[in-house]
């Protein structure tokens, strides 16, 4: 795929985001802010014997943040908690398909290090 079918992939999840719902009764969630914007993400979720069963997001920020939570959630959803603890920037990188700035990696990574921070808090409980 060249950057421009990423962009528009990127787009379509901005515009038509997947997973961007409230969980009832979540069994983790855990919010997150960019400190140089102020955007924010919230992500919940439910967890069935080690594995994740439904993922939801909430928030608001640009593009690229709003996007990446979408595209994330849509790949994390049956995933064992392991599997997402092991994830990293390459991944979100890879899922996006656009070079990012090291501001804009800011923005791509704040739902992934919601998630993560949520799944370490039950792995250590
Ligand atoms: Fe705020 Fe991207 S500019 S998260």
């Amino acid at each position: 795929m060249n950057n421009n079918i990423y962009q528009e992939k990127l787009m379509d999840h901005y515009k038509n985001p997947r997973n961007k719902k409230n969980i009832e009764n979540p069994d983790f969630s855990t919010g997150r802010q960019n400190p140089s914007c102020g955007d924010s993400v919230l992500i919940e979720g439910k967890l069935e014997n080690g594995k994740i069963t439904d993922l939801g997001f909430s928030g608001s920020g640009c593009v690229i943040s709003q996007a990446a939570a979408s595209i994330l959630l849509t790949s994390c959803t049956g995933k064992t908690v392991e599997e997402v603890l092991a994830l990293d920037k390459d991944y979100i990188l890879k899922l996006l398909g656009i070079p990012l700035g090291p501001n804009r990696i800011k923005c791509a990574l704040l739902s992934l290090d919601a998630l993560k921070s949520s799944l370490e808090k039950i792995k250590n409980n």
